[in-house]
């Protein structure tokens, strides 16, 4: 019994000192609800990671944060704010690809690629591909709207480079649009691109191949014609020859 008392007041008493030192060290309270993080972790360099979490998802603080009581500055140790424990799970899915998935892979790099929250967001918070920002608009609103997304993704994120804007990324959301028989959306996407890229064949032949599915014949064989004018070895070769058969 005495044994007990004197450890329990043993542990007391060096909580007291080491929170004493905590306290003195940093001149702010101590970290209270760390669960993914190690509980000793200096607070300069929690702050630093914190910092890279904003930075990579390009937030402030209270994205994950709650305001502080009185509505000024913010209660780092509340859990309130939902996106903190989306945070946490993100951490360990991070240490586990690190820590537990990537390891097998074979002959890695000396020191090995290392996956962090910018790997996958880029300056985002909710790290989609230009092709599934735009499919969703077009899913929501129709092809007019999947454009106006790319726009505003392209000024918004220019200097990001959060976002695949070449060629081939926006082309692949007119061919899912076509194939979910949505010609008039596909349309209205290749078109876009056709202004952005006017040298493409690929781009005439589906501005040809939706006019088709359209059944705007001369709208079909003025876009196959200017995809074989830029390559003669375009499909659209044979889609003219056909048309003009008719
Ligand atoms: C992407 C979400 C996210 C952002 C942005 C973020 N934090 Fe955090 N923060 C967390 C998570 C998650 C924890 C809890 C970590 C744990 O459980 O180990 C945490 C914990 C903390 C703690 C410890 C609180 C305690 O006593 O337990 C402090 C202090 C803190 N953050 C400060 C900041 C500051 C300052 C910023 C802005 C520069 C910031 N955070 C931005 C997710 C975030
Ligand atoms: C392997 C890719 C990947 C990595 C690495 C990654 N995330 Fe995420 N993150 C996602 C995906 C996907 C979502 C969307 C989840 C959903 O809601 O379906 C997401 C969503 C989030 C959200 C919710 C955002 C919101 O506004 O709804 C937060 C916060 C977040 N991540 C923080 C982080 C932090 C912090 C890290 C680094 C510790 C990180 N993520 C690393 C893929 C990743």
């Amino acid at each position: 019994m005495r044994i007990r008392i004197c450890s329990v007041f043993l542990v007391m008493f060096t909580l007291a000192v080491s929170g004493l030192v905590v306290k003195q060290a940093a001149g702010q309270d101590p970290l209270t609800n760390l669960q993914v993080f190690p509980k000793d972790i200096s607070r300069q360099a929690l702050i630093a990671e914190m910092r890279q979490f904003a930075f990579a998802l390009d937030v402030r603080c209270t994205h994950c944060h709650a305001l502080g009581a009185d509505g000024q500055g913010n209660d780092f140790a509340s859990d309130e704010n939902p996106n903190k424990e989306k945070a946490r799970a993100m951490l360990r899915m991070v240490a586990a690809i690190n820590n537990e998935l990537l390891p097998s892979v074979p002959n890695r790099d000396d020191p090995p690629v290392v996956v962090t929250c910018k790997t996958c967001h880029r300056g985002t918070t909710k790290p989609r591909l230009l092709a599934q920002e735009m499919l969703l608009a077009a899913h929501q609103s129709g092809g007019q709207a999947a454009v106006n997304k790319f726009k505003e993704l392209q000024s918004d994120f220019s200097d990001v480079g959060a976002y695949d804007f070449r060629e081939w990324e926006t082309n692949t959301v007119a061919e899912d649009l076509a194939s979910e028989g949505k010609f008039e959306d596909a349309l209205i996407i290749y078109s876009m691109n056709a202004e952005r890229f006017p040298e493409s064949a690929s781009i005439w032949t589906g501005i040809g191949e939706m006019n088709e599915k359209l059944d705007r014949i001369p709208a079909a064989i003025e876009a196959y014609e200017k995809a074989v004018v830029l390559d003669a070895r375009s499909p659209a070769a044979a889609r003219l020859k056909e048309l003009k058969a008719k």
